[in-house]
């Protein structure tokens, strides 16, 4: 049914953090923080200014992005709908279901982008073709 997930069941996420006189720690408490076991944890940075990253969507991956540092847009699309979220914060996560296409735009100098995932890495599980992805949301893939 993954095919049937909309931008509406993405979602910010607010960590559990703290904050004192030695910085930030942040952490992600899957039990209480996201609704999948976390099998791959990978992270991108030094992304030259103006890249757009993503540009494909899961058949089944779940994954959480998190901004360690700096700050980055994320358009979020389903077929029908769109969504821009921003994270700028190390202690917010944006969970992202199986079946919505993303772009990654706006990386400021700083960026580095953690991504917990519920899946090993397997490009057959992408989506890579805009048009093949408008006929998985209808089921006609
Ligand atoms: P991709 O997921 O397309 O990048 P992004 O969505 O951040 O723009 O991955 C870029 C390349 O890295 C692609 O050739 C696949 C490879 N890759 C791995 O080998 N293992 C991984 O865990 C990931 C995420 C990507």
């Amino acid at each position: 049914m993954n095919h049937l997930n909309t931008v509406y069941d993405c979602s910010i996420i607010e960590l559990k953090h703290i904050l004192n006189e030695i910085g930030y720690v942040s952490s992600v408490e899957g039990a209480s923080n996201i609704s999948f076991d976390i099998k791959r944890v990978y992270y991108i940075s030094e992304i030259p200014l103006d890249v757009t990253r993503g540009g494909h969507g899961h058949k089944c991956l779940k994954q959480l992005l998190v901004a360690t540092t700096g700050s980055f847009d994320i358009i979020l699309d389903d077929g029908l709908n769109k969504q821009v979220c921003t994270l700028n914060q190390p202690y917010q996560g944006l969970l992202i279901v199986p079946g919505i296409w993303r772009e990654i735009v706006n990386f400021s100098a700083d960026a580095t982008c953690l991504v917990l995932a519920s899946l090993d890495y397997d490009e057959t599980e992408y989506i890579r073709d805009y048009d093949e992805f408008l006929k998985f949301k209808k089921k006609d893939y």
